[in-house]
């Protein structure tokens, strides 16, 4: 985490928004650093990716971290294990970029004494003894300061590789953060810290993360499932979120499964009157089976399944309609046949453009 340098930064360290073309198109206009969570495994990490695509056309510069060192960002993006080091790992057509940044705390610690107190070697051999160790893994918040901290510098610095001393180095940051049983202390661990140490250089560095994380140029993204468990988990951490002053942007809704039958043959599979012997000679006709009759196992294999995609639909629209009522803004993305490939990333970057969240 390097130091809070630029003493002569506007308090909150980045410059105000300007109203720009896109204000009226986008749900949260002027958002640099967007942050994702949500419970594990609704796809966090492929909402973060589809993020950074979407922020980076037009030709802008957006980076994508990851705290978890769980290399999901290189896999999603087909790349080897991401050192700490930004490297980029998408690029548009029209000189757009995607860089991801695997964040690690000894790294970050490292490099925060190495800049903060100028301890280059000195950090090295404080790193030899276990020192280093001791603070990214045992002193309670330490890791977590270490880790947004970073997150806040990539947000807040400007000129490196761009033509003016004066720009931001990126456009916009997304954080594949820690899932929301965690994502509250995670955040407001800044504010703990200035807390304790009340005084001092790493109290005013604390100070200013939690300045930019409250601030409108941050919003927390909770991604879901329409799952009962995810949903009330969403909403609990939203919650939660809005309690510690964070700004809660979007429900990014994942997975969305599509209506792939007509509704009046579904009723009818549901309630029995589409007869086994009318499936059976729709598959002939179809030429989904070859020869003649097709067996009473496939068949009714085939019912059973309709029954239980329409028992999900069902669910999927109950948990819906608990979030509609919650009045967040929401975000849909479809569940795509096959899994997320790069040409999945581009699918669901074009359906985050599409809504406004890029
Ligand atoms: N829209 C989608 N369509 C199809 N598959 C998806 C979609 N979104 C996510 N997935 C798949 O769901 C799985 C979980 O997604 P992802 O890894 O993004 O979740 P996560 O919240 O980051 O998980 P974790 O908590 O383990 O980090 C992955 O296999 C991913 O490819
Ligand atoms: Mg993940």
């Amino acid at each position: 985490m390097p130091p809070d340098a630029d003493a002569r930064a506007p308090r909150g360290g980045i410059a105000p928004a300007g109203a720009g073309e896109d204000d009226d198109r986008l749900l949260f206009p002027g958002t640099r650093l967007h942050v994702v969570t949500g419970k594990g495994g609704t796809g966090k990490t492929t909402t973060a990716a589809a993020l950074a695509v979407a922020l980076s056309r037009g030709g802008r510069r957006v980076l994508l971290c990851e705290v978890e060192d769980r290399q999901g960002i290189a896999r999603l993006f087909g790349v080897p294990p991401l050192p700490y080091e930004e490297r980029s790992v998408a690029a548009t057509a029209d000189g757009g970029e995607v860089l991801a940044l695997a964040i690690e705390p000894r790294a970050a610690l490292l490099e925060y004494l190495a800049t903060f107190y100028k301890l280059g070697r000195a950090g090295r051999a404080l790193d030899r003894v276990g020192a280093v160790d001791f603070a990214t893994t045992v002193a309670p918040g330490v890791r977590d300061v270490l880790l947004t901290g970073k997150v806040y510098e990539a947000v807040r610095r400007r000129g490196r590789g761009r033509g003016t001393e004066r720009e931001h180095t990126y456009d916009a940051v997304v954080l594949d953060a820690p899932p929301t049983g965690r994502i509250g202390r995670f955040l407001n661990v800044n504010s703990e810290v200035s807390g304790i140490a009340r005084m001092g250089p790493i109290a005013g560095q604390a100070d200013s993360v939690m300045r930019v994380l409250r601030s409108p140029h941050t919003r927390v993204h909770l991604v879901t499932l329409l799952e009962e468990m995810p949903v009330q988990e969403t909403l609990d951490g939203a919650r939660e979120l809005a309690a510690a002053g964070l700004p809660v942007g979007a429900v990014v809704v994942d997975q969305i499964r599509g209506d792939t039958m007509p509704l009046d043959l579904l009723d009818g599979a549901l309630s029995g009157a589409v007869p086994a012997s009318a499936v059976r000679d729709g598959l002939v006709e179809a030429r989904l089976v070859r020869g003649s009759a097709p067996g009473t196992a496939l068949v009714d294999g085939l019912l059973a399944e309709a029954r239980e995609h329409d028992e999900r639909l069902a669910l999927q629209d109950a948990q819906h309609a608990v979030l509609e009522a919650a009045g967040r803004p929401l975000v849909e993305l479809p569940q795509l046949p096959g899994g997320v490939d790069h040409r999945g990333l581009e699918v669901l970057a074009d359906r985050l453009t599409e809504q406004g969240l890029a």
